[in-house]
């Protein structure tokens, strides 16, 4: 029996018939771009979300560098996030021109370490009054924000977060690319900090039928600001009041998004369910001294955008589970503070040491909503006989 990672043909048999019709309505009508679909998905993402706005963009990687450029990051900034990501989380800050500054990743979970990220703020950096930013001692750069990212679908530890940056008058951008639904302390993840930039690629729990993102925020001001950078900084065509991007959501990614959102909380539901039948078959089967599941960490609900075990030997188990035809992945194999391209950033591998550790030890498994019993139970037995054999 095969297990793919991913089964989106199996979702797609779910939501077809509704899919369709309103993909031959944007045909019909011809309207691509801007049309009653994205205005209508922005307001029920927004409430969603429980946010006044939400701002449809091209993509989860433009969605992060609008929001950013909205606060003004650019040349002589920094803006403080995790390596261990998918790589837009830097690229985007990178991109504006300004510098990446890694902390590590806390020890029970694969979000943001708070201790280590107040330590360096406390340790690094200065507040100054006259020009109420903080500056970066050793590089003089100005840090412009704090982008913590949920990553495989659990939230960061905000209220932390959130109160760190308030000592330092910073702004919160989360990256929920992966964690759309997810949510810490009762508040939806995106509707926490500052700006919330959410991915509508194919594979994420919300997926479209192509690229997709979205910014959401409680502040009017940086809503417009948004808006206004998506369009080529045009308040009306032809008429630019800022430099800006071509980023929008076209309508028929806010078409298959619409059909879709409405089952996002049941979907989530499923793959919690198929992440606690997991933990309890890995300790049925006596694999937790090799296999560590994922911890939901207090307060918060996990949407398992990805199901990620820490793995003795993954190299080894990952080709092993491969052979036998189950879909299983890295992310990330690479923590960025070790890619190439970031080497001018002068980390050392040992910098950042729970960052480099997970991406030696983390394996995605098969956690999509369609995903049946035997196929999980397939996954467990043939790790089993990884382990044991
Ligand atoms: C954590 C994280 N940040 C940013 C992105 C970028 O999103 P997109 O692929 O829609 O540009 C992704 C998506 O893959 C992601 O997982």
């Amino acid at each position: 029996m095969n297990v793919p990672l991913l089964d989106l043909q199996a979702q797609y048999e779910t939501v077809k018939d509704k899919i369709k019709p309103v993909i031959d309505e944007i045909f019909e009508t011809q309207r691509f771009i801007l049309g009653a679909h994205g205005v209508a998905l922005e307001e029920e993402i927004a409430r969603y979300c429980g946010v006044p706005y939400a701002i449809g963009v091209a993509s989860g990687t433009d969605a992060l560098l609008l929001s950013m450029k909205a606060l003004g990051v650019g040349q002589g900034d920094a803006v403080i996030t995790t390596p261990f990501t998918f790589f837009a989380t830097a690229g985007a800050i990178v991109n504006l021109g300004a510098r990446p500054i890694f902390v590590d990743i806390e020890a029970a979970g694969f979000e943001m370490d708070t201790e280590a990220l107040s330590l360096f703020l406390k340790k690094e950096c200065e507040y100054v009054p006259a020009a109420r930013a903080t500056v970066h001692t050793a590089s003089n750069l100005t840090i412009k924000a704090i982008l913590p990212v949920h990553l495989y679908g659990q939230c960061a530890d905000m209220d932390e977060i959130l109160a760190i940056a308030d000592r330092f008058n910073l702004p919160v951008i989360e990256d929920a690319c992966q964690a759309i639904g997810a949510s810490y302390k009762g508040k939806k993840a995106g509707a926490l900090g500052t700006f919330g930039c959410f991915s509508f690629f194919p594979s994420k729990n919300l997926g479209g039928a192509g690229d997709g993102g979205m910014v959401v925020t409680e502040d009017k001001e940086l809503a417009d600001r948004v808006r206004l950078l998506r369009g080529h900084g045009a308040h009306h065509r032809y008429y630019h009041d800022i430099v800006g991007f071509n980023s929008r959501l076209d309508e028929l990614q806010a078409a298959v998004l619409r059909v879709k959102l409405p089952y996002l909380d049941g979907w989530a539901k499923m793959r919690l369910e198929h992440a606690v039948k997991y933990a309890e078959a890995f300790q049925s089967a006596g694999l937790l001294d090799d296999v560590t599941p994922p911890t939901i960490l207090p307060g918060r609900s996990h949407i398992f955008h990805q199901y990620v075990i820490r793995a003795k030997r993954r190299d080894e188990l990952q080709a092993f589970l491969k052979e036998a035809g189950i879909g299983c992945e890295v992310y990330y194999p690479v923590s960025l503070h070790e890619q190439a391209c970031f080497r001018n950033l002068g980390y050392a591998a040992e910098d950042l040491p729970r960052s480099a550790a997970a991406a030696r030890e983390v394996l995605a498994l098969p956690v999509y909503p369609e995903l049946t019993d035997e196929q999980r139970n397939r996954v467990v037995d043939r790790i089993a006989a990884f382990y044991f054999s």
